[in-house]
């Protein structure tokens, strides 16, 4: 297969530069320069950990939409551990190399546009991908890892559908010596059972929509939250959770009236809202960890007679168009955006584990905020 060829190339290649006395530290593979806040993010560059810091504190809630635009649409990533950044894209590499692809479904607005992303950038680069969908379910993503190792494709990827429960099958995908890429979404087993983890810091995007939430409720005196959770057990429903929980955890007057999943999908947003409307008379704010159970929820609050946006404040992550149609039509009041295009770089890691090279072990998704004012700016470019 293709991958072996490639390690073998590349031992050689190693095997001459020693012999050189050349220095093949992978530290000095450089992508195009972006700076978090630069527009030559926008080709998907890789950054220094320290640039994904002052990412995050430049696009704070009311930073002005030029920053948080710049890194909004784009998906420059940065190196979070030691190994440096990604290397750029090899062509050559990537013509004809077979990856399978295990998607976790199709049950958000994100979702469709990280899988259009990544099949066009596979189609761009001439992968042969093999790409499959879960619905949901983590049994049936298993079930496509195995057949991927048993076809023997070059490399594997997927976004895991929970966190847990995936040492058994990594494993196998270590003894038949494929390599895994881990996009969107981490795993709990041990880091030596894949490459790297390409994806947001879904910590702090909780953090940041807690923020908001602090921010914008200053002068009241108590909060009446509720919360309409992602996938349980996912690691972006657990990380959410948890960053908001940072930031609001203790502030007294903020009141988590109830917290439920509404499975990332806008019909379970909606229904859950509306038990929660006909439970409590007296909701302040919604915390929806994605757009498309805020835009559900929003259905419900109007038909509860309310005005979402007013009566009932929203704060959701994604920033997807129908999102950013809704906070600018001012039924949402803030969005954190987590971005789904995700091809290039897991293409970028593809290539470099194939050529034999190093890899971060974790590559950070730079993401923007945005209010009602940056989302009408950002919408007429937006790419999904
Ligand atoms: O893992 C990313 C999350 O999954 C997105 O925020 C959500 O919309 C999707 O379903």
């Amino acid at each position: 297969m293709k991958r072996r060829l490639a390690v073998v190339a590349a031992l050689v290649a190693a095997l001459t530069a020693a012999a050189c006395g050349s220095n093949s530290d992978n530290s000095s593979t450089t992508s195009a320069g972006a700076g978090p806040t630069s527009a030559a993010a926008t080709s998907a560059a890789a950054t220094s950990a320290a640039a994904t810091s002052d990412a995050g504190t430049s696009s704070a809630a009311g930073s002005d939409a030029g920053s948080a635009d710049a890194s909004a649409t784009d998906t420059a990533a940065s190196s979070g551990g030691a190994g440096g950044e990604l290397p750029p894209i090899n062509e050559a590499t990537l013509d004809g190399a077979v990856v399978g692809f295990a998607q976790v479904g199709s049950e958000s607005g994100w979702r469709s546009a990280n899988t259009d992303d990544i099949k066009a950038t596979a189609e761009k680069y001439k992968v042969d991908l093999q790409f499959t969908s879960a619905e949901g379910e983590q049994a049936k993503q298993i079930a496509s890892i195995k057949t991927f190792i048993t076809q023997g494709v070059d490399v594997i990827a997927f976004s895991p559908v929970v966190e847990t429960g995936w040492d058994a099958v990594l494993q196998e995908a270590k003894a038949a010596n494929i390599p895994v890429i881990l996009t969107d979404r981490a795993v709990d087993s041990d880091p030596s059972l894949y490459k790297t983890f390409i994806g947001s810091d879904f910590i702090k995007e909780g953090e940041k929509a807690g923020n908001w939430a602090k921010t914008e409720f200053a002068d009241a005196d108590e909060v009446n939250y509720v919360v309409l959770e992602g996938t349980t057990g996912s690691a972006p429903a657990n990380d959410r959770a948890e960053g908001w929980d940072n930031i609001l955890g203790s502030e007294t007057k903020f009141k988590k009236l109830a917290s439920q999943t509404g499975k990332f999908t806008r019909d379970d947003g909606k229904k859950v809202m509306e038990g929660f409307l006909a439970k409590y008379p007296n909701i302040d704010l919604l915390y929806a960890h994605n757009d498309d159970m805020g835009l559900g929820a929003i259905e419900a609050i109007e038909a509860a007679g309310k005005v979402p946006g007013k009566d009932i404040k929203i704060v959701s992550v994604d920033a997807v168009k129908a999102g950013m149609e809704a906070l600018a039509a001012g039924k949402i009041n803030y969005i954190v955006e987590c971005s789904p295009l995700l091809g290039e770089q897991l293409f970028q890691a593809v290539g470099g584990v194939l050529d034999g090279k190093e890899i971060p072990a974790r590559v950070i998704t730079i993401e923007g905020e945005f209010n009602q004012e940056q989302a009408k700016e950002a919408l007429p470019t937006r790419k999904y």
